[in-house]
């Protein structure tokens, strides 16, 4: 089925001008652009989107790399999206990412990793809503 997904092209990416680069990604995987943005995250927004993971010992250093250089957030729309954008991101950790895949290529570590993306469909729902008005999806 379509689905939309929600990625983030994050700070290490775009410090390094790796944005379209990792957009092409995208889009050769056959993942359209529906919706996107450059914005600089607050730490309330960090800490509020990253909500599940405060318990975690590296939830300080994730939220403060989130707000350390602007990030790009899109909608991205395809056939079993989800899973197909988790396919060509590659593995959370690039060491364990695969050729070809956006980790593999441009992630520099576990944290510095380029992009995140949506886990299922619930998590999809709720992250395209907390940046996005349904206004600003275009598809
Ligand atoms: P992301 O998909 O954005 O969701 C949670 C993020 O936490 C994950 O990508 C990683 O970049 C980050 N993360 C996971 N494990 C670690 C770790 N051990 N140290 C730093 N960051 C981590």
């Amino acid at each position: 089925a379509i689905q939309r997904t929600f990625s983030i092209i994050k700070p290490d990416a775009t410090k390094r001008n790796l944005t379209g680069k990792i957009v092409a990604k995208f889009e050769d995987a056959g993942l359209r652009v529906v919706a996107s943005k450059r914005i600089h995250m607050t730490l309330a927004q960090a800490q509020s989107f990253y909500g599940a993971h405060s318990e975690r010992g590296f939830f300080g250093e994730l939220c403060e790399f989130m707000i350390s250089e602007p990030v790009v957030v899109q909608v991205l729309e395809g056939e079993n999206a989800i899973q197909k954008n988790r396919d060509v991101m590659g593995a959370t950790n690039p060491a364990d990412a695969a050729d070809g895949t956006i980790r593999k290529e441009f992630a520099l570590s576990i944290g510095e990793n380029s992009v995140h993306g949506s886990d299922s469909p619930e998590a999809a729902k709720e992250e395209i809503a907390f940046f996005f008005s349904g206004l600003e999806l275009v598809g």
